[in-house]
């Protein structure tokens, strides 16, 4: 797994991103020097998934702020909030991205009296630790989510929570991929997930280059595979868990998580504390992204929608935790979660 490519990496003088919308054809990265690319490749999807997102905003803080150092103190914190409130409206959903920026943000309240270099230095660490932060992160989860899985299992998934989510193992594919190292095998259905296919193109990829058997399926087949026994547990991502344990994922996870309690399978919800969000009571009260008619009009290329008929698309829908049967954390892993459960990790030390 050490050869695995970083999906965003601090270079110094700018950030290399991997372009994620041209997987699994072509492996191209960004360089990314300014704040407004960074929000582009956040809005358009080359850096995507929840903590990826938040380490892509920690880096486009720090990238864009190396060029104001040498303006004014006043001017160049002015700049910093104009830049944190600015990549803040990229996408809404995923907490990570405003979790992220909120450390960037007490960091640079932390050194407002300090000169801008010194400033400046200690917003490029508190980047680097967001991403260490997400690399540890996502080894206990993979840590605690073989606890609850067996060698041999067949799980499913739906859209892309690995390595090119997070940073390094991901967190629903860090058993996979974790397990993979230590001779644990899973057998595992991706759903491709529509509309903009990151199970397919992303899942699919990464899993194989590890050498985990995968096997795509469409996201109206899930139904099905679980109905003929083939899977034994359900485990995907989150981009917000909500103080009572209800979690946004990629639109569709609720479907999935509906037909695993039809099928009596079990379904986990992995993911860091950094997506869980105590200021958000309930799933109802996250804001759920729409996005562009055109990902399901012609989302690559050909025209699948006649002209001129109305599209909607949500981009990420909620499981009620009465669904989940575990969110499993880098702090631990949270059965049956509820409002107490998910009080009780997060504040744990
Ligand atoms: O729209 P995306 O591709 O950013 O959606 C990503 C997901 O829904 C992931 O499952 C989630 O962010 C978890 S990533 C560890």
């Amino acid at each position: 797994m050490s050869g695995m490519i970083k999906p965003v990496e601090w270079k110094e003088t700018y950030v290399k991103v991997l372009d994620q919308t041209l997987l699994p054809e072509e492996v191209k990265f960004m360089e990314i020097r300014d704040a407004q690319v960074m929000w582009d490749a956040i809005k358009m999807l080359c850096v995507r998934g929840a903590p990826a997102i938040g380490v892509g905003a920690g880096y486009g803080v720090a990238i864009e702020m190396q060029k104001h150092v040498k303006e004014s103190t006043t001017e160049y914190h002015k700049k910093l909030k104009e830049t944190i409130e600015y990549l803040a409206t990229s996408r809404p959903t995923a907490v990570n991205l405003f979790w992220a920026l909120d450390r960037m943000k007490e960091t640079g309240e932390k050194y407002a009296d300090e000169s801008n270099e010194v400033c400046q230095k200690a917003l490029e660490e508190t980047a680097i630790n967001i991403e260490k932060y997400e690399e540890n992160a996502c080894i206990s989860i993979g840590e605690n989510a073989l606890t609850l899985l067996k060698d041999g299992m067949t799980l499913l998934t739906h859209c892309n929570a690995g390595g090119l989510a997070t940073v390094h193992y991901g967190t629903a594919l860090s058993p996979m991929l974790l397990g993979k190292e230590r001779n644990i095998n899973f057998k595992v259905y991706a759903d491709e997930t529509r509309p903009l296919l990151q199970g397919a193109r992303l899942t699919a990829w990464e899993l194989n280059q590890a050498g985990v058997d995968v096997t795509v399926i469409t996201d109206n087949m899930a139904g099905m595979v679980m109905k003929q026994g083939k899977i034994d547990a359900v485990i995907v991502g989150c981009d917000r868990v909500a103080a009572n344990g209800d979690a946004a994922n990629k639109i569709g996870t609720y479907s999935v998580a509906v037909l695993a309690k039809h099928h009596n399978i079990p379904f986990y919800i992995a993911g860091p504390v950094s997506t869980i969000d105590m200021n958000t009571p309930t799933g109802d009260d996250i804001p759920i992204e729409e996005r562009s008619a055109e990902e399901i009009t012609c989302g690559f290329g050909k025209r699948t929608v006649p002209e001129g008929v109305k599209v909607y698309n949500p981009a990420f829908d909620v499981v009620p935790h009465e669904l989940i049967t575990a969110i499993i954390t880098d702090k631990g892993i949270i059965a049956n979660p509820d409002k107490e459960k998910v009080a009780q990790v997060v504040n744990a030390k």
